[in-house]
């Protein structure tokens, strides 16, 4: 069969590189709970950008829909989401992924640290990761972006809840809505900055 998709044939390295990345969260998390008895995430998603809203995005940011673009100019073709109990357990997990083997952190985006104005928290890292296989451009290694978001249980479900609400265009009380999910996102960043106490205190009793 012709590889007609936006990929161009690469899907399987991608679907590859997503399983890579998921053993070795998998892989320190494991190690971490067998010394500490502490599993430092809660859970973790792994996804491939399909090829349609890959070619929906690529239209969306006026690109060409090629498999360069697809692969190179966007970063997020590979995509996982670690999702933590506590604020300090996404910093841990920071620690290990950037001690990563064969991988270069490019960007780096604390929205914990700085929340978007409408409250969106979460930490975004893409690693240029080089692989077994050749990419794209012809580089054997080849080089392939990946995308690692990572927030807490409180910061993941204020973005879903958001997320829905952002295909929802045109509802009535716009502006009122944004104010009361914007203090949502505040109180929630409050809840885990009193669960980060509470655990403490557990910890030195
Ligand atoms: P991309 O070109 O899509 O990477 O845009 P960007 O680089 O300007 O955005 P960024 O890397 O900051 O965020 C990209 C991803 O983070 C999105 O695809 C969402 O998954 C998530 N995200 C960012 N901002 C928001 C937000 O306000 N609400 C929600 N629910 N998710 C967000
Ligand atoms: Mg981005």
């Amino acid at each position: 069969m012709e590889n007609t998709d936006i990929y161009g044939g690469y899907l399987p390295v991608l679907e590859n590189i997503k399983s890579t990345f998921e053993q070795r969260i998998i892989g320190y998390t494991d190690e971490e709970y067998k010394r500490s008895g502490v599993k430092i995430y809660e859970h973790l998603i792994a996804r491939v950008k399909s090829p349609e809203s890959m070619e929906e995005k690529c239209l969306r940011k006026g690109y060409p829909q090629n498999t360069h673009t697809a692969l190179k100019i966007m970063r997020d073709s590979i995509g996982l989401r670690i999702v933590c109990s506590f604020i300090d357990d996404v910093y841990a997990n920071i620690e290990k992924i950037k001690a990563f083997p064969d991988c270069r952190v490019v960007e780096e985006k604390d929205y914990i640290k700085h929340a978007k104005p409408n409250g969106y928290r979460s930490y975004h890292m893409i690693l240029e990761y080089t692989a077994p296989q050749a990419d794209c451009d012809g580089n054997d290694p080849g080089k392939y972006f990946v995308e690692i978001q990572l927030r807490t249980i409180a910061m993941d479900s204020w973005a879903s809840l958001e997320h829905k609400m952002k295909y929802k265009k045109n509802v009535a009380n716009q502006k009122l809505i944004v104010a009361e999910l914007k203090r949502c996102a505040d109180e929630l960043a409050s809840c885990d900055l009193a669960m980060a106490t509470i655990r403490e205190l557990i910890e030195n009793s």
